[in-house]
């Protein structure tokens, strides 16, 4: 699952306490574990390795780009969404000087700017993620007018085409994107003439597809049937004499929330890789979450505990500002004492356990909304002011969703390797906060 263990009573990671991180670095702070992105990363390229897939990390999920050059150096691309996260991997060394690939860069996206789509064509990405027909349309005029200005005989550019297969991946709302009404890509019949239109451009290479059918996406029957879909049109289209290279497939794969027990990476590819072997397609994925989720953690600190009717709540100085998935979506986070106190060790981890003498709290920030919380009606040890809180499984869509809401300087991130850690990313102060204005 991750390399956060409670050792005597006490939280790690790898081989840090993570108490002794708080000491140097103070709190709020993001704690990422390098063994469990590394760990993550080849178990995911070893099931699928069948199909020698291009790997293509989602910068969105968690871009620092520390992190970003960990997974390149064990061979990752990256998945990108915005002029922004191409910056980030391009300063990651993703570029035609640096020591990746920037071929090995996917752009995906339903509102890419004329600028956006110039930068990523100066950058040498490997493929645009095409979510319409006027944004391929867009995209070739750019291509001409590049053509026409003088800058002849730069290689044709490489597009997938984003299908919507019409699943129900079953999660969430917000981040269920594969239904047939959705704002990203087109539908099956839609891709048909879009390629009949587009299909032979010759300063745009219309010859792949991209899937992303939702986030996190336990239902593996979810991606046979997506896929099985695209694969039927796949076959079609290259019957009318169409070229199709490549296939995307996406990301949503598997993170520990509730504890251990969610499908393995295993279990992802005896469904996926007999699909797609031997179809003359290079395949790539664009896992986020499965990979960056159970490498972090939040680290907080107790401010005040508080009783309000028969409620308590233990006030911390990490909040929705730092991690807004509890108030976004809900969300579960596993929230438990760095130092627990004896008989009180969860091991394993897991949204089940039960200890008696736990207390139900809600474990909130300091920020002035109500829906500021980041665990509600939890059986938690006593706790006091103080006290150092673990937020699990905070490595994906943490950090890169944080805001500065209440002028809340963002949170520093620290990276552990083994016996060591160091700070990938200094806390913010507050000159941070007004220096666009000054
Ligand atoms: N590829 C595409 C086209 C995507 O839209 C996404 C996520 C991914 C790959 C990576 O998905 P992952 O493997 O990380 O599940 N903020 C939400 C998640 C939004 C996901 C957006 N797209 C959350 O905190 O759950």
């Amino acid at each position: 699952m991750d390399q956060f263990n409670y050792r005597n009573g006490e939280l790690f990671c790898e081989s840090v306490p993570v108490a002794r991180i708080a000491e140097a670095v103070g709190t709020p702070t993001f704690i990422y574990s390098a063994a469990t992105f590394r760990d993550h990363y080849t178990r995911l390229a070893a099931a699928f390795a069948e199909l020698d897939p291009i790997i293509c990390y989602s910068v969105k999920s968690c871009g620092n780009l520390h992190i970003l050059r960990l997974l390149a150096e064990l061979g990752a691309g990256m998945d990108v969404v915005s002029g922004g996260e191409l910056f980030r991997a391009s300063r990651a060394g993703f570029s035609r000087s640096g020591p990746y690939d920037p071929g090995k860069i996917v752009f995906a996206g339903v509102g890419k700017t004329d600028a956006e789509i110039n930068e990523a064509i100066d950058a040498g990405i490997g493929w645009f993620n095409i979510e319409s027909e006027a944004e391929l349309a867009n995209l070739i005029r750019i291509a001409r007018e590049r053509d026409m200005g003088g800058r002849k005989g730069e290689a044709p550019v490489r597009a997938a085409l984003r299908v919507n297969p019409d699943v129900d991946p079953k999660t969430h709302r917000h981040t269920a994107t594969g239904k047939r009404e959705s704002k990203f890509g087109v539908d099956l019949e839609r891709a048909r003439s879009v390629f009949a239109e587009f299909g032979r451009n010759s300063l745009v290479r219309l010859t792949g597809f991209h899937l992303h059918i939702g986030s996190p996406v336990m239902n593996l029957d979810a991606y046979v049937e997506a896929i099985t879909k695209t694969l039927a049109l796949i076959a079609d289209l290259r019957q009318d004499g169409f070229t199709i290279d490549t296939l995307d497939i996406g990301g949503g794969f598997r993170a520990d929330y509730e504890g251990p027990g969610s499908p393995s990476y295993a279990d992802y590819a005896a469904k996926i890789v007999p699909l797609l072997h031997g179809q003359g397609l290079r395949i790539i994925l664009e896992p986020g979450r499965t990979i960056s989720a159970n490498a972090g953690i939040l680290l907080a600190r107790t401010t005040f505990v508080k009783h309000s009717g028969d409620k308590e709540f233990v006030i911390v100085d990490g909040s929705m500002t730092e991690l807004i998935r509890p108030a976004l979506y809900d969300a579960y986070h596993f929230v438990w004492p760095a130092r627990p106190g004896v008989g009180f060790v969860p091991d394993p981890r897991g949204k089940d356990i039960r200890f008696p003498g736990t207390k139900l709290v809600d474990v909130v920030g300091p920020v002035c909304e109500s829906g500021d919380f980041l665990a509600k009606e939890r059986a938690l040890p006593p706790i006091k002011r103080g006290d150092l809180i673990a937020v699990f499984t905070a490595g994906a869509y943490g950090f890169v969703m944080a805001s500065h809401y209440n002028a809340r300087p963002n949170a520093a991130e620290v990276l552990v390797d083994g016996e060591t850690f160091r700070v990938i990313r200094r806390r913010e102060n507050y000159a941070d906060l007004v220096a666009a204005e000054e």
